[in-house]
């Protein structure tokens, strides 16, 4: 049972420890390669949130990378379960990691191996009031990360990269452009407002099939808003409305500033308005009836 000032509680491999006491080997192919993929499921009022798709975008990523699933639904299930039990956080934010485990350097798959499995959780950072307010900066950079986005990698280093470009330009996010089109954010996916319609780019190897993203585009639907997914053109989305990123850690957050550029009038835009409200209506409603764990 947890304490108020219980240590955070990890899973490695079979067991769970104390966060700060979990190791791997240097041998293992995640340290090694970055032969792993990895899912961040939020956790509201101790109940994961659509944990049925996280589940499944790690199924298709383990087929995709070759990694044969170490457990069923109903085991995931119950493992993050127990995590969140054992940790002190009302909504938190469950990191999970499977590696292609411990194996002699070798570029090619090891003929035995046993997955290296590793859980951990932390407290779900609150929203600043001032995003809501004013919104979040972003900027342009070129996508030039590999051509398997689609698979939730923990090889982020390119990812990485442009993130703290951004940072370092007094930006949140940086919004990725190849071949003249806007892919998604560095770790987000993106949203425009244009001609009263939200906008999100199809699903493709350019891009991460985000949960979040897949939720706003179903409340959209279920609430009679437009939303279309086609290509972005980078002139589209500087002439664009409003400007949404979208990820599992941050919601939806309404982007102002792009580049040097004000986007609409430089305020968070009245479908982001009405879409966050729906999305915390989502949350609520789940929390408080048994469906919670689609
Ligand atoms: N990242 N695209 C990229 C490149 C991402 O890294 C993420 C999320 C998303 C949004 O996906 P979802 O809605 O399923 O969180 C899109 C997580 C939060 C991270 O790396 O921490």
């Amino acid at each position: 049972m947890h304490t108020p000032d219980a240590e955070p509680i990890a899973y490695i491999n079979g067991q769970f420890i104390a966060l700060k006491d979990a190791r791997v080997s240097v041998l293992d192919r995640g340290f090694i390669f970055g032969d792993g993929i990895y899912e961040v499921i939020p956790v509201y009022a101790r109940q994961p949130f659509r944990l049925s798709h996280h589940l499944q975008r790690l199924e298709n990523n383990l087929r995709e990378i070759q990694i044969k699933n170490p457990l069923s639904s109903s085991q995931w299930q119950a493992l993050i379960e127990q995590l969140i039990e054992k940790n002190n956080y009302h909504n938190q934010s469950v990191y999970l990691q499977i590696t292609r485990g411990v194996a002699a350097r070798d570029h090619r798959f090891p003929k035995q191996n046993k997955p290296t499995v590793f859980l951990m959780t932390s407290a779900l950072e609150k929203q600043a009031p001032e995003i809501a307010q004013q919104g979040v900066a972003a900027i342009t950079l070129p996508d030039n990360r590999w051509l398997n986005c689609h698979i939730k990698s923990i090889s982020l280093l390119p990812n990485v990269l442009l993130r703290q470009q951004a940072l370092d330009n007094n930006a949140q996010e940086a919004i990725l452009i190849k071949g003249g089109h806007a892919t998604e954010g560095a770790a987000s996916n993106i949203f425009i407002v244009q001609d009263n319609c939200l906008i999100t780019p199809p699903k493709s190897p350019l891009l991460l099939p985000g949960v979040t993203r897949d939720l706003v585009v179903e409340l959209a639907q279920a609430n009679d808003i437009c939303c279309q997914e086609q290509a972005i053109t980078e002139a589209e989305l500087f002439n664009a409305k409003e400007v949404w990123l979208s990820s599992s850690t941050k919601k939806i957050l309404p982007v102002t500033k792009l580049n040097d550029k004000i986007v609409g009038n430089g305020l968070p835009g009245s479908y982001w308005q009405q879409m966050i409200t729906i999305y915390q209506g989502y949350i609520a409603t789940l929390n408080t009836n048994t469906e919670n764990k689609q």
